[in-house]
C-alpha cells in the first residue's frame, strides 16, 4: 500500500524524522481555516499517490489567505496523471537554501536493501539517475546490521552532503531506517529533504510504500487504507481473499495460479485483436482449491463489473482435479442463479479432464460453452464479448 505524502510525513514525525507535517483539507474552506491556524505563507499541496505533483501544478506557494483560496480551488479536482485530487495538504512554507534526496528501498533484483542519497535533490530523481548516474549514491544495506551511525555516515558521505548538515543527515538517516524497518516498508523516500537558510534539515515531501504481507503485525496500518480511492470490486475481492485486479477490457478472466492467469490475459488480448479489439477485463487467480464457494465469489465479482461482456474460465486441474473444478463451477452457477447472465467459456485441462467435461456437458447450462484448448477458449470468449459490446 502506498501512502499519501501527509501520512508518510506523519510516520516520519512519529519516528523522530523532522518533517513539515501540516493539515489535511478536503474543501476550500477547510484549506483557508488550516492556513489561518498555521499562519501564512503556506504551501497548498495536492494529495495524490503519484510523483511530479509540483510540475503538474499541484503544489503552490500561497502568501495570503486569498492565494490559498485561489490555489485550493484550482488544485481540488485537479487530475495528475489520472489521479484526481480530493484532498490537500496545507503545510507551512519553508525557506529553502538547498534540496537533497534520500531513500531506502527493497532491491529485489539484488536481494538486498538499498540506500540512495544525493545532495542534488529536488529534481526528478529518475532524471538525475538517467542523466548523471554518478551523482546518485547507491549503498547496499545489510538486513541484519541495518543502518547504525557508521552506516549512516557512509551513506551521507557517498551522497556528498555538505559538512554543515552531515550530523543532521546522519541522524535523519538512522530515524528513516527505523521507519523502514519498524513500519515494514518497501520504500521510504524523501525528495526533497531541505536545508533552511538557518541550517535546519527537514523533510518537506515523503513517499512510503508499506508491505501488505506484514499487515498482520500492524493493526494500526488499516487506518491508513484509503478505501474510497480503491476500486470497489478490488475491495470486495480483498474481503473475500481473492487475488483480483481490475483492467479496462471486456473479457472477464478466471484461472487457477498466477502464471496461468497471466498467460491467459496475453492469449485473450491476442485473440481480441481479431474481434473488435476486446481485451481482458481483469486478473483473477482463484488459487489451488477452486471450490464452489471460491468459484462463486470469483464469478460474482467479475459479473458485477458492468464492463464485462463475456467470461473465460481457464483452469488446469492438478491436485484439485477437473471433476472437482467442474462440480465447483456447476454449484457456483446454482449459487449465482440469475446473476449469471453473461456468456461463460470454460476450458478445463489436466487431471481427470474427461470427467470434468462430462459434468459440465451434463449440467448443460445455456450460457456455458466448453472449449478444447486455451487458444480456442480465448477466441470464443473474445468473439462473444465483441458480439455483446
Ligand atoms: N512545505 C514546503 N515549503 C517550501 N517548499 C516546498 C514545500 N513543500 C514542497 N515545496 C517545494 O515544492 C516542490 C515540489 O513539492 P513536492 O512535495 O516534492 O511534490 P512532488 O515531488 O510531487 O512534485 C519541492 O521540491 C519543494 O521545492
Ligand atoms: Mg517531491
Amino acid at each position: 500500500m502506498d501512502l499519501y505524502e501527509y501520512q508518510a510525513k506523519e510516520l516520519f514525525a512519529a519516528h523522530g524524522v523532522p518533517a513539515q507535517v501540516g493539515t489535511v483539507a478536503r474543501t476550500v474552506e477547510e484549506a483557508i481555516e488550516a492556513a489561518e491556524e498555521l499562519g501564512t505563507p503556506v504551501m497548498v499541496k495536492s494529495q495524490v499517490k503519484v510523483g511530479g505533483r509540483g510540475k503538474a501544478g499541484g503544489v503552490k506557494f500561497a502568501s495570503t489567505l486569498d492565494a490559498v483560496r485561489t490555489h485550493a480551488g484550482n488544485i481540488l479536482g485537479l487530475d495528475i496523471k489520472g489521479h484526481v485530487t480530493r484532498q490537500l495538504l496545507i503545510a507551512q512554507a519553508s525557506d529553502i537554501a538547498e534540496e537533497y534526496y534520500v531513500s531506502y528501498l527493497l532491491d529485489r533484483a539484488n536481494r538486498t536493501f538499498l540506500a540512495m542519497a544525493t545532495h542534488e535533490g529536488g529534481m526528478e530523481i529518475e532524471q538525475l539517475a538517467a542523466e548523471r548516474p554518478g551523482a546518485l549514491a547507491r549503498i547496499t544495506v545489510n538486513a541484519l546490521t541495518g543502518v547504525d551511525a557508521t552506516k549512516a555516515a557512509e551513506i551521507a558521505d557517498a551522497g556528498k552532503f555538505p559538512a554543515e548538515v552531515r550530523d543532521q543527515v546522519i541522524d535523519i538517516l538512522q530515524h528513516l531506517w527505523e521507519v523502514f524497518v519498524e513500519e515494514d516498508a518497501t520504500l521510504v523516500e524523501v525528495n526533497p529533504l531541505v536545508k533552511t537558510p538557518e541550517g535546519k534539515v527537514l523533510a518537506v515531501d515523503g513517499k512510503v510504500s508499506l508491505d501488505d504481507n506484514a499487515d498482520f503485525r500492524h493493526p494500526d496500518h488499516a487506518a491508513l487504507a484509503d478505501i474510497a480511492s480503491e476500486n470497489e470490486l478490488e475491495v470486495k475481492a480483498k474481503e473475500k481473499g481473492l487475488n483480483y485486479v481490475k483492467l479496462d477490457g471486456q473479457v472477464g478472466v478466471i484461472g487457477n495460479g498466477a502464471g496461468l492467469v497471466m498467460s491467459t490475459l496475453d492469449v485473450v488480448a491476442y485473440a481480441g485483436e481479431a474481434h473488435g479489439g476486446v481485451s481482458p477485463a481483469n486478473f483473477l487467480d482463484i488459487g489451488g482449491g477452486a471450490s464452489a464457494e471460491v468459484m462463486a465469489d470469483g464469478l460474482d465479482i467479475i459479473l458485477s463489473d458492468p464492463d464485462v461482456k463475456s467470461v473465460f474460465v481457464n483452469v488446469f486441474g492438478g491436485i484439485t482435479s477437473c471433476d472437482a473444478v467442474a462440480n465447483g463451477i456447476v454449484a457456483a452457477l446454482d449459487i449465482l442463479g440469475d446473476k449469471e447472465n453473461k456468456p461463460l467459456v470454460v476450458r478445463l485441462d489436466g487431471n481427470n479432464v474427461e470427467e470434468g467435461r462430462r459434468i459440465l456437458l451434463e449440467a448443460a447450462h445455456p450460457l456455458v460453452t466448453l472449449a478444447e484448448t486455451m487458444d480456442d477458449g480465448a477466441d470464443k470468449a473474445a468473439q462473444l464479448a465483441n458480439a455483446g459490446v
